[in-house]
């Protein structure tokens, strides 16, 4: 499939509202991508589709997970929103003939995070935090970050934090694979660049 295909294909799947914020990521995700030396085409197609699971209703999400032999874990069987990201990510080549594994993984892992993140990985994180649809208390600050900051990782480990805090105010359980990706931050290995 072109680019051009995908996204005709995306639009005809996704509610409008939805779509829009698909390519708010996909153009916020190239923007990054050109500051951080990031392949720009991946950066956009990881973008553009990486909500394409969202084609299901929440409700219907578990089910999907598990016709695809997706595990559904506890913190995932709380949220079952979060198994859109896994879903996404077999989607991706089912249906829009990706089968780039970076551009997979970035899916894969754009909701909660994961140790060790790719650069790919970290902008579609972000860009899914601060395209220009989003609209909560602070998502000026991430947008002024990513303005002002010239390392990624300082980004990245800013938008953990403010995840971890959204995620404690809502009461709601932590994705341990966000305690891992920050953690690996903070430690030697991956904290290298902060
Ligand atoms: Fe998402
Ligand atoms: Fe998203």
């Amino acid at each position: 499939m072109t680019v051009d295909e995908m996204r005709r294909e995306l639009q005809r799947r996704l509610k409008k509202n939805r779509f829009a914020h698909s390519i708010g990521v996909a153009n916020t995700a190239v923007k990054l991508a050109k500051k951080f030396g990031v392949d720009e085409d991946k950066a956009y197609i990881a973008g553009l589709l990486h909500d394409c699971a969202r084609e299901f209703e929440n409700a219907d999400l578990p089910a999907e997970a598990k016709k695809r032999g997706i595990e559904i874990g506890e913190v995932e069987n709380s949220a079952p929103l979060l198994l859109h990201a896994y879903i996404g990510a077999q989607m991706v080549t089912e249906i829009y003939g990706v089968d780039d594994t970076e551009i997979v993984q970035a899916i894969y892992r754009h909701t909660v995070g994961a140790k060790n993140m790719s650069a790919l990985d970290k902008i579609i994180y972000f860009a899914d935090m601060i395209e220009p649809h989003r609209d909560y208390p602070g998502v000026d600050k991430l947008r002024e970050l990513a303005e002002t900051s010239t390392n990624l990782d300082e980004i990245i480990l800013t938008a953990l934090n403010e995840s971890i805090i959204f995620v404690i105010q809502k009461g709601a359980l932590i994705h341990p694979a966000t305690i891992d990706a920050r953690n690996y931050l903070l430690l030697a290995e991956g904290g290298k660049n902060l």
